[in-house]
């Protein structure tokens, strides 16, 4: 089976429905996020899933790799995972893919809900997420008509599925623009760009290792967060938002000696991604430049 109908079988996301999901984004009660709610995400998926794919996890490997690992499926407690789905009567490679997120850590996607809740609270002319992802933010922005939308990353297989993401946002009747730039976030020269409000979710040092992007000692994490971070709010409008999701440990080390401590915090709850002591938990931190 090739990667492509392994896709299928673990997300079978017609276009019709992902359409239908955006549909019901749009009119979305943004009083009534709750923890469950999942409104956007298939939208999302049909068109990065694939690339969600290849994200190297926390135990080093992609789902690709675990799957084709004789060694980890001949180990027991694999072995008893898979002989509970096969039970279940849970197609393989759709229970391969729990497995791996519960033995791996997920590489899981942000919420489109939450974003536009942020649009509706801050009300923002021209949104700058400079490493953009999975395009949540993006979904988010175009569903609320945000006037600009500005987003940024190294992963260049991103490139065809933002197009084909973007023509559909267009064609369901998006008055957003949006700008992408598939390269180094620290190659952009923000002072060309006009953005009154920054909302980004940047990797946690290398708990996730994306395609295109090099792992780095946290030594060198330290010095990119301070540079991408300081750069990015030297130029954000007087009265803009600065919004970052992260790690507490992140916030600790990195953002409150650069900014102080945040002028809100949105705690939201995630799922549990790693299954070791590594320090997971994370929230939205926001500031006001004023
Ligand atoms: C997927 S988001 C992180 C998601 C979030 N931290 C989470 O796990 O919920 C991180 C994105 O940053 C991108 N990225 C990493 N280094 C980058 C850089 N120097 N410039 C721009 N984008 C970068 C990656 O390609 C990836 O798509």
């Amino acid at each position: 089976m090739d990667k492509q109908e392994i896709i299928k079988k673990i997300k079978n996301i017609t276009e019709q429905e992902a359409i239908a999901d955006y549909h019901k984004l749009i009119n979305f009660d943004l009083d009534n996020i709750k923890n469950n709610t999942r409104v956007g995400n298939k939208f999302v998926d049909f068109f990065t899933f694939a690339c969600r794919l290849e994200t190297i996890s926390k135990k080093k490997m992609t789902y690709w790799d675990f799957v084709s690992s004789t060694d980890y499926q001949n180990r027991k407690y694999i072995k008893r995972l898979m002989d509970y789905q096969d039970n279940k009567g849970i197609e393989y490679y759709t229970g391969m893919y729990s497995i791996f997120k519960l033995h791996c850590g997920c590489c899981s996607l942000f919420k489109p809900t939450i974003v536009m809740k942020l649009i509706q609270d801050f009300q923002p002319t021209c949104l700058l997420d400079f490493t953009m992802g999975w395009g949540t933010a993006l979904v988010g922005s175009c569903a609320m008509n945000v006037p600009q939308y500005i987003g940024i990353d190294t992963n260049i297989d991103l490139v065809v599925p933002y197009c084909k993401m973007g023509t559909t946002l267009k064609e369901l009747g998006t008055t957003s623009k949006f700008t992408f730039m598939f390269k180094d976030c620290l190659d952009v020269d923000y002072s060309e760009l006009k953005y009154d409000m920054v909302f980004t979710s940047p990797p946690y040092h290398n708990i996730e290792v994306y395609p295109h992007m090099e792992s780095k000692t946290i030594a060198e994490w330290s010095v990119w967060y301070n540079k991408i971070f300081l750069e990015t709010y030297k130029h954000l409008e007087q009265n803009g938002y600065y919004i970052i999701n992260i790690t507490n440990k992140i916030y600790k080390s990195i953002l409150i000696p650069l900014f102080g401590e945040a002028h809100s915090i949105i705690e939201y709850k995630k799922k549990k991604r790693y299954n070791n002591n590594c320090d997971p938990s994370e929230a939205l931190f926001i500031w006001k430049k004023t």
